[in-house]
């Protein structure tokens, strides 16, 4: 494993106009993936989902994330919060799915937590060294971006400060706090939760791998790298000139913002296309070295599109994805060859966002190391 972090520091120095990529070990390694678990994503915000998902008190959500269930609730204060889904007793898990609850009531016990985490009753515990008020379900730290809700597992991340303004700047005038929710799905994919980011994220298999999907909006030829920065990249799917309007989103959208798809991610696990009307997000849960849990929204800007439209969207993105995803799990068993060797990159409007990730990762990995080294 030592072996791929240095490589990763490595790659990460080269010249910028010879970019490479990782071997396939950085992508199949189990010994790779729990130290990542420990480090670069146990430290980094994950988005969960989306506000409007949970639009009332008492409606959540659950995901595992990493090693953590977690309830996501919006309580009775309007807040959402994000709570460990673990009962304080035993630790059985308190709820599954998603749905609305006036109270969480652990199925082994019995014992009832409010929508804010705390114990309400516990029957018959008569013992000295019991008191609720030590019971109370971990609430992990959360914050709230664009109608996104992130989480925190080690609670000592800084929040998106001023590091983000570029993508900010560029989203704002997209309004994506706007945005309905329209559509959610989960699936588990068979893949490296770096590949997914990396394949969302560049331009350059467009055309090929989604020839009737994308290709005639998108094509490879109009990709053009946008904005990036510490925990971020993006690029531009451009449309061809002479495509149908797909709605007129935002008043403030210039018409070059009209004519794109803004598609970033935010490190580690976010990928998401900003488009005038749509916006698609993918929230990744890596599971195991080639396993992850896929979970993805769909919105829609006001009353742009007819239904009969959000239907056609729906079905266009789950053909997407299913293209997506059978190229990523045919490329995870080759990626175990002993000849998965690191090839050169494309130029940067077509894979210069999987060499962000490559830097962002790589001092994310120096930065830990030292960590683990000092506490040695
Ligand atoms: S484990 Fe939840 S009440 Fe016992
Ligand atoms: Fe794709």
């Amino acid at each position: 494993m030592l072996d791929l972090r240095t490589k990763l520091q490595e790659l990460a120095a080269l010249p910028a106009d010879r970019p490479m990529g990782m071997p396939g070990a950085y992508y199949t390694s189990q010994e790779q993936f729990e130290w990542e678990k420990s480090t670069v994503l146990r430290h980094g915000w994950h988005a969960l989902g989306r506000c409007d998902e949970i639009p009332e008190p008492g409606d959540y959500f659950t995901v595992q994330l990493l090693d953590e269930p977690l309830i996501v609730v919006r309580g009775d204060d309007g807040q959402i919060r994000v709570l460990a889904n673990v009962c304080r007793h035993r630790g059985m898990p308190l709820a599954e799915g998603r749905g609305n609850a006036k109270r969480f009531v652990c199925s082994y016990h019995a014992w009832m937590y409010g929508r804010d985490g705390a114990l309400l009753r516990a029957a018959r515990m008569d013992n000295a060294a019991f008191d609720s008020k030590n019971c109370r379900l971990h609430g992990h730290n959360i914050q709230i971006w664009n109608g996104f809700i992130y989480c925190n597992l080690d609670g000592d991340a800084a929040p998106f400060g001023e590091e983000s303004a570029p993508l900010d700047q560029m989203l704002a005038p997209y309004e994506p706090e706007s945005f309905r929710l329209v559509h959610v799905a989960e699936e588990n994919w068979h893949t490296n939760w770096k590949c997914l980011v990396e394949n969302f994220m560049e331009g350059y298999h467009l055309s090929v791998v989604h020839p009737r999907t994308l290709h005639g909006y998108t094509p490879t030829g109009l990709a053009r790298k946008s904005v990036s920065g510490p925990g971020f990249t993006s690029y531009c799917a451009n449309y061809p000139d002479d495509i149908p309007s797909r709605g007129d989103g935002a008043p403030g959208l210039s018409d070059a913002e009209r004519q794109r798809s803004s598609l970033f991610a935010r490190f580690p696990t976010q990928v998401t296309s900003q488009a005038a009307s749509l916006l698609v997000s993918i929230c990744i849960f890596p599971i195991s070295a080639d396993l992850i849990r896929v979970k993805w929204t769909m919105s829609v800007y006001g009353d742009d599109l007819s239904d009969e439209t959000i239907e056609a969207r729906i079905k266009l993105w789950e053909e997407v994805n299913k293209e997506d995803r059978e190229k990523l799990e045919r490329m995870q068993i080759a990626l175990k060859s002993q000849h998965a060797h690191a090839g050169p990159l494309a130029p940067d409007d077509y894979e210069g966002t999987i060499r962000d990730f490559q830097t962002w990762l790589a001092q994310e990995d120096a930065r830990h190391g030292a960590e683990a080294q000092a506490a040695e």
